[in-house]
Formats: structure tokens, sequence, C-alpha cells
């Protein structure tokens, strides 16, 4: 009986053991900034339809912007963008950005930003979901990669904006500096 009983407890004890070395390894993982499982840049081109560039224009404005302040308050903007791995328009897209951006400030220029990536190609395939504000007042911008599919199945990351480039009104382009920090 007293061996029984021995045996019990010391099964407890494993247990226990286990479940607490399971529950801090979670706690307790570590993020290195300099150290993601992935990273890569791509550039963004916005080219927006005004009207007359239509065999080019890749966004169009849905809803118009609103009278509060100067800085284009309500403008919604959707997108279906091409990236390319250099920072010019004219080399092949090696992804598209398909979502929105509104203009959100009163006083200053700042847009959000809610997109997928979507990679089709022989050296990814699967996506990129990215969201976050955009305050162009900073040179850089992070925005948050909260989840993916395919090559990029259940990741999180960091995406950094950069301007690269406005060279009229209707079309900007934006560096976008991917970094992972889960890869399955
Ligand atoms: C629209 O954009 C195209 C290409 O940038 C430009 O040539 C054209 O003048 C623009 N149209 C208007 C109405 O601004
Ligand atoms: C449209 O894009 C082509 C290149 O794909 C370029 O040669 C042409 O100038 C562009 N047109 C306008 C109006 O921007
Ligand atoms: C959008 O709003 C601006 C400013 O209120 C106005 O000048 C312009 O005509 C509007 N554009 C459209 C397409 O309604
Ligand atoms: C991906 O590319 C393949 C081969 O070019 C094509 O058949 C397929 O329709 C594409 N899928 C999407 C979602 O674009």
């Amino acid at each position: 009986m007293a061996q029984i009983v021995h045996k019990y407890t010391l099964l407890i004890l494993l247990s226990v053991l286990i479940m607490h070395s399971l529950f801090t390894s979670v706690h307790s993982r570590k993020f290195q900034e300099k150290k993601p499982c992935k990273r890569f840049t791509l550039y963004f081109h916005d080219i927006l339809f005004n009207g007359t560039n239509l065999a080019n224009a890749t966004a169009a404005t849905a809803v118009n912007r609103t009278q509060l302040g100067n800085y284009k308050h309500g403008m919604l903007v959707v997108f279906d963008d091409p990236m390319t791995k250099q920072n010019n328009l004219l080399t092949p897209p090696v992804a598209r950005a398909q979502g929105f951006y509104f203009y959100d400030t009163k006083d200053a220029y700042n847009a959000w930003f809610a997109y997928t990536l979507i990679f089709n190609s022989t050296e990814h395939k699967g996506t990129l979901n990215i969201m976050g504000a955009d305050l162009m007042g900073e040179e850089m911008r992070d925005l948050s990669v909260v989840g993916g599919t395919g090559d990029f199945f259940m990741t999180r990351g960091i995406a950094t904006f950069r301007t690269d480039g406005q060279p009229d009104a209707f079309y900007f382009r934006v560096k976008m500096d991917i970094k992972l920090y889960e890869c399955y």
C-alpha cells in the first residue's frame, strides 16, 4: 500500500513539473528585434485613379474626404497594388497588395492601412495580413503583420514603412521592410 501511494506521489510530482516547464517555456519566449526568422524588402506602388489614367491605375478613392481639416480626413482608397523587389515600378511584381487605407487625422497626413500581401510565384505561395497606423510624420513606421497563410502559415511580425518617392499627386511608393518573428 505504501509503495502504491509513493508511486502516485511521484506521478503527481512529475506531472506538476512537466506542466510548470511547459507554462514557463510559453511565457519566457523572447523575441530579439534584430533576429527575425524571415526578412525581406518589397516596394509598394500606389497609382491612384484620377479619371484619365485608367490603364495604369491600381487604386481608387472609394469614399471622398470630409471637410474636417485639410489633410484628406475620411478619404478611403481601395487598392490592388503591385509589389516589386526593386523600387522601379516597371520591374516585374512578386506579389499584390490588396486592401485599403484611409486618412484619419484632422491636422496632419496620417493613414490607417489594412491589406493582404498575396504571393503566387515559384518563390512564395501564400498571404501575409498587415494592419496599422501609417504616421507619415515619422520617417519609419511600424505596422503589424498579424498573420499569414501558405508559406507564411501562422506568422507574426513587423512591416516597417518608409516613403520611397512621391513624384506626383497620383503616385507614391513605399519601401516595406518585412520582418517575421514567428515562422512555422
Ligand atoms: C492623371 O495621371 C496621369 C498619369 O500620372 C497624368 O498624365 C494625367 O495628367 C492625370 N490627370 C489629371 C486629371 O490630373
Ligand atoms: C502607363 O504605364 C506605362 C508603362 O506600363 C507607361 O509607359 C505610361 O507612360 C503610363 N501612362 C501613364 C499615363 O502614366
Ligand atoms: C471630393 O471632395 C472634394 C472636397 O470636398 C470636392 O472638391 C470634390 O469634388 C469631391 N470629389 C468627388 C468625386 O465627389
Ligand atoms: C497562381 O498562379 C498559378 C500559375 O500561374 C495560376 O494558375 C493561379 O490561378 C494563380 N492563383 C491566384 C490566386 O492568382
